[in-house]
């Protein structure tokens, strides 16, 4: 659960879960996309931990505007995931990463396919969201189950 207090707690697990995951040393040449980036702030955040190689998607134009200002993305994508295949290449990425950006009016459960398309063979994706939109939790969970089926990924971890 990420709620605390009522409060979104997805960034700073984020941040404090692929610290934990990276050392310090590897930092510099992990390839990491941070999938519904919006204004940038996890990638501020990891920034400032040692993560240098980041790209961003976003398909909001204001918010892309406002992430590149923050100058720690190298590429951005001005796209949504979960309609057609976007242009990110493929298994390009050591870390696909999503923060919020999974539920109704956001990026559909069967967006999660594309991100495993991001990442490198052995690669993570990770994906903090809110619990409370249960259909969509369930369906998302179905379908990642399915995946695993498929062996296209293998869970983990779920926090
Ligand atoms: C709650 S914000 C989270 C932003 C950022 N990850 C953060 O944690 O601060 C959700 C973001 O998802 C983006 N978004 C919505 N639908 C999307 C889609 N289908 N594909 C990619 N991004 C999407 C929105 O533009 C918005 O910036």
């Amino acid at each position: 659960m990420i709620l605390e207090d009522g409060k979104f707690k997805g960034h700073s697990i984020l941040v404090e879960t692929l610290t934990k995951e990276v050392p310090e040393c590897r930092r510099k040449e992990v390839r990491v996309l941070d999938v519904a980036a919006g204004t940038g702030l996890v990638g501020v955040a990891l920034a400032q931990k040692g993560f240098t190689n980041l790209d961003a998607l976003e398909p909001s134009e204001c918010m892309l505007e406002c992430l590149r200002s923050k100058n720690v993305y190298t590429n951005t994508f001005q796209e949504f995931v979960g309609q057609a295949h976007t242009s990110v290449p493929q298994g390009c990425y050591d870390v696909v990463f999503v923060v919020g950006g999974m539920g109704y009016n956001h990026i559909p459960y069967t967006g999660v396919l594309e991100f495993v398309r991001f990442a490198k063979p052995g690669g993570l994706v990770m994906i903090c969201m809110r619990q409370d939109e249960e259909d969509y939790l369930t369906q998302l969970k179905e379908y990642m189950n399915s995946l695993e089926e498929q062996q296209l990924w293998k869970k983990v971890n779920i926090g």
